[in-house]
């Protein structure tokens, strides 16, 4: 069963950067890129960075800490030290509104 939630504003993301936000007690990560958004959780599966402050490039997002690589359409990771993945959440935007099926 599907449980969309509204979770920010498509205004408030801005290409190329991530940003937290929290429904329901979850911490989870947005990004806007090219070609749609994204949302994966955003505490990384290695320490205790937040992906949304990492550096974004293509398709993936460096943490902040050890500059491991996850791709954020799917949360896997493609680059070390990490080694698990993190959860990615599906997205759709409706009325300007961004929703996560959490
Ligand atoms: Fe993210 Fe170490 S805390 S790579």
């Amino acid at each position: 069963m599907s449980n969309w939630t509204d979770v920010a504003a498509e205004a408030d993301l801005f290409e190329g950067a991530g940003i937290a936000v929290t429904p329901q007690g979850r911490d989870i990560a947005l990004f806007k890129l090219e070609d749609g958004v994204y949302a994966i959780d955003n505490l990384c599966s290695h320490g205790n960075a937040r992906l949304c402050d990492g550096f974004v490039e293509g398709h993936q997002v460096e943490c902040p800490f050890h500059q491991a690589l996850f791709d954020v359409r799917d949360g896997s990771v493609t680059c070390g030290p990490a080694a698990e993945p993190v959860r990615s959440w599906p997205v759709k935007i409706e009325g300007g509104r961004v929703f996560l099926d959490l």
